[in-house]
């Protein structure tokens, strides 16, 4: 029996040492790396009455990229972790925090880890195309912060997801979209909140479980002149 567990054990450490070793701050999704953001600046800013004033849709974009400031205010405004707790800018269905950011750009699609503050890769490639559901010039926003909800968050894995269960995932994406609209309004970006999508790319591009709900979607950018 011993002899037998040492083979085992023995081979698993020769197929572990084998796997080329990951770099810091790479992963295992080809072409991509972690992209650490910058520490939000929680001072200052437009008086909420003004970003109120002035927060509309707008479905036009300017090629630019995001500056990596204006992308990290932008993703804690939205669902950050704002307490010591663990809690978020963004209220959720008994704490539930079911609702993930994938952040689609160019070159691929990534996750907001809220605790961390980064954003892990999750597929290389241009999934803006499915992000923008054939809407118009909308495919050519910068970046996309589509909001899914793992519903097996909600009903803590005991059952099956309800009619209840997709009601509260759909009001925790739309807290969250409001809030990406606030601080969009707040940073002078461009944006609007969408359902349209093509969620069947989608679904494989992100490599969603079944108990994910692709929800909603705002493409982001800089307005066009
Ligand atoms: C749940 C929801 C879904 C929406 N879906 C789309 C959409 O697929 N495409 C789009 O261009 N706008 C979409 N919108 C944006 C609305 O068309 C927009 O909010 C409305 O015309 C009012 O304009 P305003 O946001 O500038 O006040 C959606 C808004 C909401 C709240």
């Amino acid at each position: 029996m011993k002899k037998i567990f040492f083979c085992i054990a023995t081979m698993l450490s020769l197929v572990c040492s084998a796997q080329p070793a990951i770099e810091k701050g790479k992963t295992e999704v080809p072409d991509l790396s972690i992209i650490t953001l910058e520490t939000p600046d929680k001072t200052g800013g437009q008086p909420v009455w003004k970003v109120f004033a002035n927060r509309q849709s707008v479905r036009e974009f300017a090629s630019d990229r995001l500056k990596p400031k204006d992308l990290s205010m932008l993703l804690w405004a939205a669902n950050g972790v704002n307490r010591t707790d663990g809690r978020r800018t963004a209220p959720s269905a008994m704490n539930a925090q079911d609702v993930d950011i994938y952040v689609v750009t160019p070159e691929g699609a990534y996750i907001y880890d809220a605790k961390a503050h980064v954003l892990n890769p999750v597929a290389a490639g241009n999934f803006r195309d499915a992000t923008g559901g054939g809407q118009g010039n909308i495919n050519q926003a910068p970046v996309f912060l589509v909001l899914v909800s793992d519903l097996s968050r909600l009903t803590r894995g005991n059952n099956a997801p309800d009619e209840q269960t997709r009601l509260f995932g759909a009001m925790d994406a739309g807290i969250i979209a409001q809030n990406i609209n606030l601080a969009c309004a707040s940073l002078g970006l461009a944006t609007v909140t969408r359902t349209t999508m093509d969620k069947e790319a989608l679904k494989k591009a992100l490599n969603l479980k079944e108990t994910q709900l692709l929800l909603l979607n705002n493409p982001v950018g800089y307005p066009k002149e």
